[in-house]
């Protein structure tokens, strides 16, 4: 399973990938938004800052949405660094584009998506990653978990090779259910992937070994 960081916040990216757990990161306009991130001259230099701080694919996002646009702009994101995925909407153009780009050898990974049919589609058009955003899904009662498994069964029916990444992951828990159910990939945030780290019995255990060993010296 794969491991990717769902921020643009720098500081973080870089403390994942020094945990030697990080196979890459995905952005959005909202994430660099959050990080004062604005423009396209600075958002360009963003990815290529990225690139620098990890060895891993690195998503970066369409602004358009018409399929001339997003040739373009892919194109021109495309060219920045070989880290570069292309992420395109889950809209008409954006599966002509993903189709274009497969074409061209130019990996994509498609976003937004919210159902099984979306990403079948996705899957037909070559997509490198296909994006369900699980999150999202439970904040509307609906259970994100059961998409994943939809498009597991799917994919597998039929041996597509798009990269399920789970997207909108909130927390550990998500993590560790998209793990059982068979994501190849999660993007989350640092404090979901820490959370993989913690459990009391380790601190209470490595506090006594600790002080046993002081007794003795
Ligand atoms: O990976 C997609 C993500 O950035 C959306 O997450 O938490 O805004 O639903 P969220």
């Amino acid at each position: 399973m794969k491991f990717f960081i769902d921020t643009a916040n720098l500081e973080q990216i870089k403390e994942a990938e020094a945990l030697g757990v990080l196979d890459g990161v995905t952005t959005n306009p909202s994430l660099m938004a959050k990080e004062g991130i604005t423009g396209e001259a600075n958002i360009i230099q963003h990815y290529v800052d990225i690139c620098e701080a990890v060895e891993g694919d690195v998503s970066a996002e369409v602004i358009s949405t018409d399929y001339e646009g997003m040739i373009a702009e892919g194109e021109k994101l495309a060219a920045l660094n070989p880290q570069i995925v292309v992420k395109l909407p889950m809209i008409k153009d954006g599966v002509k584009a993903c189709k274009y780009f497969s074409s061209k050898g130019i990996r994509t990974n498609v976003t937004l998506v919210f159902s099984a049919g979306q990403a079948l589609l996705a899957a037909k058009a070559g997509a490198t990653y296909v994006s369900p955003f699980i999150g999202r899904l439970d904040d509307i009662s609906t259970d994100g978990l059961n998409l994943i498994e939809e498009i597991r069964m799917i994919y597998d029916n039929y041996g597509f090779k798009t990269e399920i990444l789970a997207a909108s992951v909130r927390h550990t828990m998500h993590i560790l259910n998209c793990a059982k159910i068979g994501a190849d990939v999660m993007t989350g945030p640092l404090s979901a992937i820490e959370g993989l780290l913690k459990h009391p019995l380790t601190d209470s255990g490595l506090a006594k070994f600790l002080e046993d060993y002081a007794k003795g010296n």
